[in-house]
């Protein structure tokens, strides 16, 4: 079971949007998957229809015992649902490691955290094989891209993270200048900028309202077409069967 922290300091990166997508492309037969919506504003598990469903994030995190994920309408892939509550998570406790071992039968786990720096999103960090950064593709978000970084290298080290960017509009001139910007920085911070980018695509915003993922709502979009050729990319990476 590999397990992916999906992280920015920054609010409507892409994140949830880029979790929810991205995992339903990694749902198959010889690949189970899960959702984990760390997020208290649940964007993920609306966008699968099943906010307010239980047993959410936080009964997982503080049960003591093993508790069952639910299955989506895509096949092979499950979510553990969102919980308003997870403020009340304190953080003396690794919550983390306990949570993370009961669960069984999963491959890839992908994690959706929230914005800002809360005490879950530093124990998902610390408890996970590697990290994933969605980015908007402008100069400004690119400050909000080295300080997680940053972040996270000061916990962890050695994690390989991986950038993905979003809402990628090729043709603007600030698209190009923050594309040269992060190359650079991808040597001096440490992390492995993919090749594949996700367009602004009004599709990708109207699948989660409508709450499928783009897979099924609109599969032949090219917000669809990035995120399976994403997901070809990371397997290459993440080294998942
Ligand atoms: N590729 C995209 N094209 C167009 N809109 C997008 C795209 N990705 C995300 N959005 C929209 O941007 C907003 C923020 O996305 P979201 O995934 O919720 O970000 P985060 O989880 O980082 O806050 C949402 O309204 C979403 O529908
Ligand atoms: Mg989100």
């Amino acid at each position: 079971m590999i397990v992916i922290s999906v992280f920015n300091f920054k609010g409507g990166t892409g994140k949830s949007s880029t979790t929810l997508n991205l995992e339903a492309y990694l749902a198959s037969p010889k690949r189970q998957t899960l959702l984990i919506d760390l997020d208290g504003q649940r964007t993920l598990s609306f966008g699968l229809g099943m906010d307010g469903q239980q047993p959410t994030t936080l009964d997982w995190l503080t049960s003591k015992e093993a508790i069952a994920p639910k299955q989506t309408q895509v096949k092979h892939l499950c979510l553990i649902p969102g919980d308003i509550g997870m403020f009340r998570l304190k953080a003396e406790d690794n919550l983390f490691i306990p949570a993370l071992s009961r669960l069984r039968g999963f491959d890839v786990v992908l994690m959706d955290c929230p914005p800002g720096l809360s005490v879950v999103s530093v124990q998902a960090i610390l408890n996970s094989d590697r990290i994933l950064i969605p980015t908007m593709n402008e100069p400004a978000s690119l400050k909000g891209l080295s300080e997680a970084v940053e972040l996270i290298r000061g916990e962890r080290a050695n994690i390989p993270i991986d950038v993905v960017r979003t809402r990628y509009k090729p043709r603007l001139v600030l698209t190009k200048e923050a594309d040269d910007l992060l190359i650079e920085a991808a040597v001096e911070l440490g992390y492995r900028l993919l090749h594949t980018t996700i367009p602004d695509n009004i599709a990708v915003a109207e699948s989660i309202a409508a709450q499928q993922p783009i897979l099924t709502y609109a599969p032949k979009s090219s917000g669809a077409r990035a995120y399976q050729s994403l997901a070809k990319e990371c397997t290459k990476y993440w080294g998942t069967k």
